[in-house]
C-alpha cells in the first residue's frame, strides 16, 4: 500500500488531523480540520508555520506545541474555540520515526459543539419534565381554594344588598379570583400532556366555538370578528376541544392587543403541507388583525413558555397553542407588522398523522 492510501484515508477522516514538524511547521492540516477551525484553505499552508496558519487559534497552537515538553499529553481533553465559542475534545500524540526520535505532534479532534447541546437541551428537558409536574400539582391545589374564594365572595354579595361599597369590593374579588383559576388554568393546560380524542371536526363550527368562548374571556368591546370559511372546506381529524382552545387563545391574544376596536379576519382554506414526500392535504386557518403589530424582538420570544408583554399575562397562550399545533402534527407561523397587525396562520393535516 502506498502513500495515496494514508492520504486518503486522512483526508476522508471525520475527525479533525493536524500535523506539525518538530521546528512547528504545519505537516498537514485535513479538510475537517478547516472547517472546524474556520479557516481558509491556501494551497502554501503545508510548510508555514502552525502559528500564522492558525494565528486565529493560539490557544490550539500553544497546546500543539507544548506536546514537545510534556511527560503526559492530553487524552480526550476539551477546548473552546474562540470566537466561534466551538467546543473540541482532542487528543495529542507524538510523531516518532523507527528509532524512537519525536519528529513531530498531532492532534485528533472533533467538533463537540452539537453534542454539548444535545446534552444541555437533556438535562432542560428533564429540568422541565421535573418543573412541569411540580407546577401540575401546584396548580391542581391552588384551583381548589380559589374557587371555594370565588362561590363565597358570591355568597357573602348576596347577604350585602344594601352596602354597594361592600358589593364593589366583592365583585373585585370574584374577578381576581377568576384571572388567578384562568391563570392557574392555564398552567394546567400547558404541562399536562395532552391526550388527543380525535374526530371529523368541521372548522366553521369550531371557529364558532373559539368567538363564544374568547368572548368569555375578554370582552371583544367593539372588534368585529369576520369568519370567511368555504362550505366546500373538509372537515379535518382533530381534537375539538382542543382546536376551540387554539382558535380561542389566538382570538384572545388579538382581543387584548386591538383593545376594543378594529376586525379579526379568519380565513381558511385548504392547502398542502409539505411532509418531504408528496406532502399531505391540509388545511390553513389564518387570523388576521388590525391591532398594534408586535415587534420584531417580541415575535421572536412571543412562542416561549411565560413569555408575556402583558401585566396580567401567564405568557402561555401560544405555548399552549403550538402544543395543540405540534400535537396535531401541524404548522404555525406569525407574521406582524408593527403598526399594522399580526397575521397567524396554522396549517392543520386533514389527517392527523399523530403516531396514535
Ligand atoms: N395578535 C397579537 N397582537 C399583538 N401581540 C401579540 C398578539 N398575539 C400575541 N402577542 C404577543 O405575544 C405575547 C405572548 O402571548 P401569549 O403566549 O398568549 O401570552 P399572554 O397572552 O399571556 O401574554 C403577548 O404578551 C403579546 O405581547
Ligand atoms: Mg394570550
Amino acid at each position: 500500500m502506498g502513500d495515496a492510501f494514508f492520504r486518503h484515508i486522512v483526508a476522508g477522516m471525520r475527525n479533525g488531523v493536524l500535523a506539525i514538524a518538530r521546528d512547528g511547521a504545519l505537516r498537514l492540516m485535513n479538510s475537517e480540520a478547516y472547517r472546524i477551525f474556520g479557516v481558509a484553505h491556501r494551497p502554501d499552508d503545508i510548510g508555514r508555520p502552525v502559528a500564522s496558519v492558525l494565528a486565529s487559534h493560539p490557544d490550539v497552537v500553544r497546546t500543539l506545541l507544548a506536546a514537545f515538553d510534556l511527560h503526559l499529553l492530553p487524552n480526550r481533553a476539551e477546548l473552546r474555540l474562540r470566537p466561534s465559542g466551538k467546543v473540541i475534545g482532542y487528543t495529542v500524540a507524538l510523531i516518532r520515526e523507527d528509532d524512537g526520535e519525536v519528529v513531530g505532534a498531532a492532534m485528533f479532534f472533533k467538533d463537540l459543539t452539537r453534542v454539548e447541546q444535545l446534552e444541555e437541551r437533556e438535562r432542560l428537558r428533564d429540568r422541565l419534565a421535573a418543573l412541569g409536574e411540580m407546577a401540575a400539582a401546584i396548580a391542581h391545589e391552588v384551583k381548589n381554594p380559589l374557587a371555594g374564594i370565588e362561590v363565597l365572595a358570591g355568597l357573602l354579595r348576596r347577604k350585602v344588598p344594601d352596602a354597594p361599597e361592600v358589593q364593589g369590593m366583592l365583585a373585585d374579588i370574584i374577578n381576581e379570583a377568576k384571572m388567578a383559576a384562568g391563570i392557574v388554568q392555564e398552567v394546567l393546560d400547558f404541562v399536562r400532556p395532552i391526550r388527543l380524542h380525535v374526530e371529523p371536526i368541521p372548522i366553521d363550527g369550531a371557529l364558532q366555538a373559539a368567538v363564544h368562548l374568547a368572548g368569555t374571556k375578554v370582552d371583544p368591546g367593539g372588534i368585529t370578528v369576520a369568519i370567511d370559511v368555504p362550505a366546500a372546506l373538509p372537515q379535518i381529524q382533530a381534537d375539538q376541544h382542543q382546536l376551540a382552545q387554539l382558535f380561542t387563545n389566538l382570538l384572545t391574544n388579538a382581543y387584548e392587543a386591538m383593545e376594543g376596536r378594529g376586525t379579526v379576519s379568519i380565513k381558511a382554506m385548504t392547502t398542502r403541507l409539505d411532509d418531504g414526500g408528496d406532502g399531505r392535504d391540509a388545511v390553513i386557518v389564518s387570523f388576521d388583525d388590525d391591532g398594534p403589530g408586535i415587534e420584531p424582538e417580541v415575535a421572536e420570544k412571543a412562542f416561549s413558555p411565560f413569555f408575556t408583554t402583558k401585566p396580567q399575562g401567564s405568557g402561555l397562550g401560544l405555548s399552549i397553542v403550538r402544543k395543540i399545533v405540534d400535537a396535531h402534527d401541524g404548522r404555525i407561523d406569525l407574521e406582524s407588522t408593527p403598526g399594522r397587525g399580526t397575521t397567524i396562520r396554522v396549517s392543520l393535516p386533514v389527517v392527523a398523522d399523530t403516531g396514535l
